[in-house]
């Protein structure tokens, strides 16, 4: 049932390229320079005016939705918020009929984005889910859906659902951006050329499988750990710390890599691992100040960096290397090795990666 891995989780992280694969079938027409979303395709014309967009979810889905953010707004110019679920359930929030409500949740069935969906479908909101559990209870909830085909997610610490949903919002961004008219075909036919070719990318980040575990033996020992990134790196930074508290009980915070200097340095010393999102896009240079600040107070830095990168290894303790994609796509990537990171490391400690203490799969509690 584990298919010869130990444990569900390395079989989920190592389903990636596939899972990816699957949530991309018959959704994207490379040649053509178009996206088709059938869950949506009822609510094309009403995308063409609507004044926001609002993310809802809790915990790792939360994080893509951030990721969503990011994509939505530069391609399809469309403003998003996104929510942490409980906190927007309890309060007043301003909801309009222009309003399109976009609920992630793997399991379907958490408590909070629940009842999120609920209130803002009250006050008149069009409602998006995207989910992995077909027929669970959000996609009932919902007035169109995508789903992200990962199959069944055993590990209670979310891996290739993770990849499932930032790769249907990439589908969504240029799904829009294509409805309303923000991106060139030609543009199109660029990003998904690339898009279809990012399992095989998934597979060579991989690879870095062993260098991963020889420097999980190196840091597993930390009592805290610092994950930092800017754009989408961010939320990349964000998961990873997310991952490493969860399954191997490391105390782990993730930051706007630029926010380091607004608190969190005062945690840097030569105790403290501090792992960068380091790849070579729009904030490269701006991350690679970000490590020097790091390294002049002797905090150890690990670096996920694009292949054949040659500056960052100049002051990384350790560099992992991942393919070289357009920055739509590097969540998609740098998200591997973080997950490979906090496995080792969790193994190495002896915790039980796949059902982490005081943790459930879904939380259906409020
Ligand atoms: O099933 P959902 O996506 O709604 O679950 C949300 C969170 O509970 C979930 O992502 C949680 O943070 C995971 N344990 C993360 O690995």
């Amino acid at each position: 049932e584990k298919g010869g891995f130990d444990h569900f989780m390395l079989k989920e992280i190592y389903e990636q390229p596939r899972s990816i694969k699957d949530c991309m079938r018959g959704r994207i027409y490379p040649q053509e320079g178009k996206v088709q979303l059938g869950g949506i395709k009822e609510f094309a014309e009403k995308l063409k005016n609507i004044d926001r967009i609002i993310i809802v979810a809790c915990g790792t889905s939360w994080h893509a939705g951030l990721v969503g953010e990011y994509l939505i707004e530069e391609y399809a110019r469309i403003p998003v918020e996104v929510e942490y679920a409980s906190e927007f359930r309890y309060r007043n929030p301003i909801i309009t009929e222009k309003d399109v409500v976009i609920a992630i949740s793997q399991s379907g069935e958490t408590a909070d984005t629940m009842a999120a969906i609920e209130m803002a479908k009250e006050r008149g909101a069009t409602i998006f889910g995207i989910c992995n559990v077909a027929g669970a209870s959000i996609p009932r909830l919902t007035d169109a859906g995508v789903y992200t085909h990962a199959g069944p997610e055993i590990g209670v610490a979310s891996t290739k659902a993770f990849t499932a949903q930032v790769t249907v919002l990439t589908l969504m961004a240029f799904y829009m951006a294509q409805q309303k008219g923000t991106i060139t075909t030609s543009k199109l036919i660029e990003l998904l050329t690339e898009l279809d070719h990012i399992p095989e990318k998934v597979e060579l980040a991989l690879e870095s499988n062993d260098l991963i575990k020889e420097v999980s033996e190196k840091i597993k020992d930390s009592t805290n750990c610092l994950f930092l990134g800017r754009g989408t790196g961010f939320p990349v930074a964000l998961e990873g710390a997310l991952k490493l508290k969860e399954i191997s009980y490391i105390h782990a915070e993730g930051y706007p890599a630029a926010e380091m200097k607004h608190g969190p340095i005062a945690l840097i010393t030569e105790e403290m691992p501090v792992v960068f999102i380091a790849t070579q896009n729009s904030s490269y240079e701006k991350v690679i100040s970000n490590i020097q600040e790091v390294k002049a107070r002797k905090g150890k830095v690990i670096a996920i960096v694009t292949a054949g990168d040659t500056e960052v290894k100049k002051m990384a303790d350790y560099c992992i290397e991942i393919p070289d994609a357009n920055e739509a796509f590097l969540p998609l990537l740098a998200t591997i090795p973080l997950q490979l990171l906090s496995y080792h490391i969790a193994v190495m400690r002896g915790c039980n990666v796949d059902q982490p203490r005081n943790l459930a799969k879904s939380v259906t509690v409020e």
